[in-house]
């Protein structure tokens, strides 16, 4: 059910002000001591300066784990773990996936893996499938293979929505896929194939998580491969015209950062026996399509710099291996995880533009 703030006749709905109040008040609550436990545990995050993983680490740090970070910089960033080696709890191990010995030092000790390392973006992927591969599915089984070699508890990993390939089903369950339509999105399913077979092999307990277009703070808006939110905020910010790809009306189930942070921090605590060893979707679960999405853009920057909403929008050709929508149903995760997303795309949006205002000008 949606509280609406305002009334029909503009009134303010003090009663649904007390609602929503209360209730993130309830799951702030919930949260923070179902993550309690996670307080000295030992999380190996690959990937720690990229954008998903950089976040992962600052929210564990916050919580007290101990966190070790791998990463080779091929897309991450120095300036993301900046402020975590403030940190005592951090650690950081410049190494690659493709080299197993960088994998097993990183797992030593280590309770969680959380594995966000890969090559991201399907155009990537169709210009180089070699290394993509290479990484996201070589990286990956020496992960694997470090991970039961080390004796971890636990192995998270980011799965991807690319995997529904050419599925036209809407919302998408985790059990009906479709086709691939991308080296990329091979990569991300012989993941999940491997985490499987990891299991029923090796007894390695495994959670994937399906990505939903992610978004926020620390995501890269530079190169030829940029995430699409955080290359039109900046395009924006310099004035310059963002172009979709198409005409616009292709959807997408956009989630926030910090939606993404709770579902991992679920797959780290359960206890549920049910819920280990599959995958989920990792989203909001609702879709907005790239016009909206940009209406909302020019809106919330032109909180910052007015001159913004009438900033026009360009039209080009529909990319190769893009899926028209996507949209995922959380039921799995919310029954079996406990995930209770607290950030829609508006709200999600504002918190990111505000953070790009202040990291990007
Ligand atoms: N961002 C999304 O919308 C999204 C959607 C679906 C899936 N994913 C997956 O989530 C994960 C994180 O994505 P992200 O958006 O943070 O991307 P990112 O590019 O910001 O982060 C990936 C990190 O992995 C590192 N890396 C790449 N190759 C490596 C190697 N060989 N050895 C060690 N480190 C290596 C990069 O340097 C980078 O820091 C990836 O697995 C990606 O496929 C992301």
């Amino acid at each position: 059910m949606y509280y609406k703030l305002f009334l029909p006749e503009g009134k303010f709905n003090f009663a649904s002000f007390i609602y929503i109040l209360l209730k993130d008040l309830y799951y702030l609550f919930m949260n923070t001591t179902r993550f309690e436990r996670l307080r000295s545990s030992k999380v190996l995050v690959t990937g720690a300066a990229g954008f998903i993983g950089a976040n992962l680490c600052e929210a564990l740090l916050e919580l007290g784990s101990i966190v070790v970070g791998l990463d080779n910089f091929a897309t991450g960033h120095e300036k993301n773990i900046k402020s975590l080696k403030n940190y005592p709890n951090f650690s950081f191990i410049k190494g690659d996936i493709r080299d197993l010995e960088d994998c097993r030092r990183a797992c030593e000790g280590v309770k969680y893996v959380l594995h966000e390392a890969a090559l991201g973006s399907v155009p990537r992927s169709i210009n180089d499938p070699i290394t993509s591969n290479d990484v996201n599915v070589g990286g990956f089984l020496n992960m694997l293979v470090a991970a039961r070699d080390t004796g971890v508890h636990r192995f998270i990993y980011a799965a991807s929505s690319s995997t529904y390939g050419d599925s036209k089903i809407l919302p998408k369950v985790e059990e009906e896929i479709g086709k691939p339509l991308s080296p990329y999105a091979i990569t991300k399913y012989v993941n999940e194939l491997y985490a499987e077979n990891f299991k029923t092999t090796y007894g390695l307990d495994t959670i994937g998580l399906r990505y939903f277009n992610v978004f926020g703070r620390k995501q890269d808006p530079d190169g030829a491969y940029a995430a699409v939110i955080p290359k039109f905020v900046q395009l924006l910010i310099k004035h310059e015209s963002p172009m979709i790809n198409g005409d616009g009306t292709f959807s997408r189930d956009f989630t926030y950062i910090d939606n993404v942070i709770q579902m991992n921090l679920c797959a780290m605590v359960t206890e549920n026996e049910e819920a280990l060893n599959t995958v989920y979707n990792t989203a909001f679960g609702a879709r907005s399509t790239l016009n909206e999405l940009v209406t909302l853009l020019k809106e919330y920057l032109s909180v910052y710099d007015a001159t913004i909403a009438d900033i026009e929008i360009q039209y080009g050709k529909e990319r190769k291996g893009d899926v028209p929508h996507s949209l995922a149903s959380i039921d799995k995760a919310v029954k079996l995880l406990e995930y209770t997303p607290q950030f829609d795309i508006k709200k999600g949006l504002k918190d990111a533009i505000q953070w790009y205002w202040e990291n990007l000008n």
